[in-house]
Parts: C-alpha cells; sequence; structure tokens
C-alpha cells in the first residue's frame, strides 16, 4: 500500500468582510450574543459575481503552486461542496476549467461539512488501488448565497471559503493513517435547503416561504455534534492504533466553540491542541477544517511531521474523522 498524503495546500477567502456589528444591523442581534454562544467574531462572504468555483479555483492554484506541479499533471479533481454554482452541472469540472487542469476527470462530493474529510478518504483510496497519482481534493463553499438574511438563529453562524490539497504518494511514515465515515440519515429538516431540488421544486411561492434558503435545528444539531465529533475520532484512531494523546493537533469542523469544546473535553484533548480560527470566518462547511489546516501553516504552527486528527460534521447528518502524519 503507498503512503498516501498531502503533496501541497492552500486556501482562499473571499475579501468581503461580515462581522458580528454589520449582522446587529440587520437582525435583533449583538456581537456579545453571537461571541458567547459561538465564538464566531466575523466571516467572510463571497463578493457579487464570485461563485463557489471561483473561491476553488484560487485555492487550488495555491495548492499546486505549493506542490510545485502543473494544472496538467492531475489526474481527478474531487470537490466537496454543498453549494455548489449551479444545480446541475458538477462544480470541479467548472474548476477544472478555469484553472486548466485538462487532464483530469472531475466529480463533486455532497457530504455537507464532512465533505472534506470524505474527500480525503476516496482521493487515498483511489491512489492505493493504483488508479491515480495525482489527486486534487478542494473543499469550497458560498454558503452566504443560501441564508435567509433575516433569520438570526442560522444565518449569523455561516461563512464562505475554500481550501484544497494535491495528494499523492509521501514517504515512508508520513501521510494518511485511518479514517472513519458515519452518517446518521434524517429526513425532517434538522439541516438542509428544503426548495430546489426533486422534491420541492422551485416555484413563486416556494420561494416566497423562504423554502430555498438553510433551516436548521440547532438544538438537535448541537446535540448530535458533541457526540458524533468524539464519536468519529475516536473510532479513526481505533482504525489506525493511534493513542489520541499523541496527537499533536485536533482540526474539528468550526462550527460552534462550544461545541469544539465539548467535543475536546470527551477526547481528553486539551484545548491547547485544538486549532481555533472560527473567529475569523464562522462555519464555512466543507471548507472549514481545510480552512484551519491553511491557516496552522501560515502561522507556522503545523509542521512536518505533526500527527493530525480531522474530524468533522454535518448536514445529512454526516460525521466523520480522518488521522494523518503531515508531510510537508
Ligand atoms: N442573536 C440573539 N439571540 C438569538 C440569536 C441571535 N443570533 N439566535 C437565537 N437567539 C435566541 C433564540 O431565539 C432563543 O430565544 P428564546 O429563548 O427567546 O426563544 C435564545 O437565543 C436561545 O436560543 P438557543 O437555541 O437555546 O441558543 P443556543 O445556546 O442553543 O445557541 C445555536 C443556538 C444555533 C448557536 C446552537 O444551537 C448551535 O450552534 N447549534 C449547532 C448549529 C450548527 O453547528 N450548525 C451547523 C452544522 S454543520
Amino acid at each position: 500500500m503507498e503512503n498516501v498524503g498531502i503533496l501541497g495546500f492552500g486556501k482562499y477567502v473571499p475579501e468581503r468582510v461580515m462581522t458580528n456589528a454589520d449582522w446587529e444591523k440587520l437582525v435583533d442581534t449583538s456581537d456579545e450574543w453571537i461571541t458567547t454562544r459561538t465564538g464566531i467574531k466575523e466571516r467572510r462572504y463571497a463578493v457579487d459575481g464570485q461563485g463557489t468555483s471561483d473561491l476553488a479555483a484560487e485555492a487550488a492554484k495555491k495548492a499546486l503552486a505549493d506542490a510545485g506541479l502543473n494544472p496538467e499533471d492531475i489526474e481527478l479533481i474531487i470537490l466537496a461542496t454543498c453549494t455548489p454554482d449551479y444545480r446541475v452541472q458538477n462544480c470541479s469540472s467548472l474548476v477544472q476549467k478555469k484553472i486548466g487542469a485538462v487532464n483530469a476527470a472531475c466529480f463533486d462530493i455532497q457530504a455537507a461539512c464532512s465533505g472534506f474529510i470524505y474527500s480525503l478518504t476516496v482521493g487515498r483510496s483511489l491512489i492505493q488501488t493504483g488508479m491515480y497519482k495525482k489527486i486534487l481534493v478542494i473543499g469550497a463553499e458560498s454558503v452566504s448565497r443560501l441564508l435567509d438574511m433575516t433569520d438570526r438563529n442560522t444565518a449569523i453562524l455561516f461563512g464562505d471559503g475554500a481550501c484544497a490539497a494535491v495528494m499523492g504518494e509521501v514517504e515512508e511514515g508520513y501521510g494518511i493513517i485511518s479514517s472513519y465515515m458515519g452518517t446518521e440519515g434524517v429526513d425532517d429538516g434538522t439541516l438542509r435547503i428544503k426548495a430546489g431540488g426533486t422534491m420541492y421544486p422551485a416555484t413563486v411561492e416556494r420561494v416566497l416561504n423562504k423554502e430555498i434558503y438553510l433551516e436548521m435545528n440547532g438544538t438537535d444539531v448541537f446535540k448530535f455534534a458533541v457526540k458524533a465529533l468524539p464519536f468519529a475520532t475516536k473510532e479513526a484512531a481505533k482504525k489506525g492504533n493511534v493513542d489520541l494523546s499523541t496527537i499533536d493537533i485536533l482540526f474539528p469542523h468550526q462550527a460552534n466553540l462550544r461545541i469544539i469544546e465539548a467535543a475536546a473535553k470527551r477526547l481528553r484533548i486539551p484545548m491547547e491542541k485544538v486549532y481555533l480560527n472560527i473567529h475569523k470566518y464562522g462555519n464555512t462547511s466543507a471548507a472549514s477544517i481545510g480552512l484551519a489546516i491553511g491557516d496552522a501553516l501560515e502561522e507556522g504552527r503545523l509542521k512536518k511531521g505533526d500527527l493530525i486528527a480531522l474530524t468533522g460534521f454535518g448536514a445529512g447528518l454526516t460525521y466523520g474523522s480522518l488521522i494523518m502524519r503531515w508531510s510537508k
């Protein structure tokens, strides 16, 4: 079995900053409420004319440069997103066109905020089977476009961004050690966009009822998350025969600081080892864990040889975790 890891990494966040003070002007909320209940101070929103594929392409170009590869070297693009540019066609094919990865096959993975972990897991498998040698995995979202900006319960949580990783063979002792993916299927509006798909096609009435926007039962998601994150992390550790006390950095999905703290406590991982950037970007769904990795790299906190665990949950309800020894 080849050692599969990350050869190059990149991230991108759009320039428009949306602060808690900006939200105070739109809905009945406060910086104090948002900060204490979620840990979020600000987020980034895609600017007019910028689609998810544009954010993804920017992150992808940086990852390719970091890996020292050309777009033509990529054989497959896997894009994790639940906010694609179009209902039909895949968003990854738009990225292929934008970056000139003419030799790549493309598909999207829709596993919401767990998507980056799912995509890395699939990418690893396809390299280990010998089918591909260089795969570009991207997590990218423009959640801001699908928010009801009058809904203080849900909309204040989310933001936009993208991360990208070039995957390939790495030296012995590095790369992905194990991963775990799980799903607890629901069909009750716990976390979804109801209209615009095949069950509830978009009609004028549904648009006016705001059914084309993200709906969420925050309490139910919270309860699910505080169990799912530690469970997935422990399962991944078990599969990889990894002692969780040896993890150098935990990269959790940045959804809510209180969820992260509860999960870390259950895992007995001290908060000093947990990477946080939720205050800067809010919940960027499939981009969230990768944006955390990108920031940790920029700060010099994540270094070659570090043992890291990624853990996430999202709509579906999906969840998962992946453990790797950083290879760059
Ligand atoms: N500003 C001010 N008040 C707000 C508010 C906001 N932005 N959003 C909700 N409130 C109010 C509620 O209306 C409620 O008021 P009420 O008691 O008069 O009805 C009160 O604050 C408490 O609401 P509650 O739902 O108990 O708050 P909470 O502590 O559970 O926090 C969430 C709410 C959404 C932050 C929290 O449940 C959460 O983070 N859930 C997980 C969401 C998530 O991670 N989703 C993405 C998954 S990928």
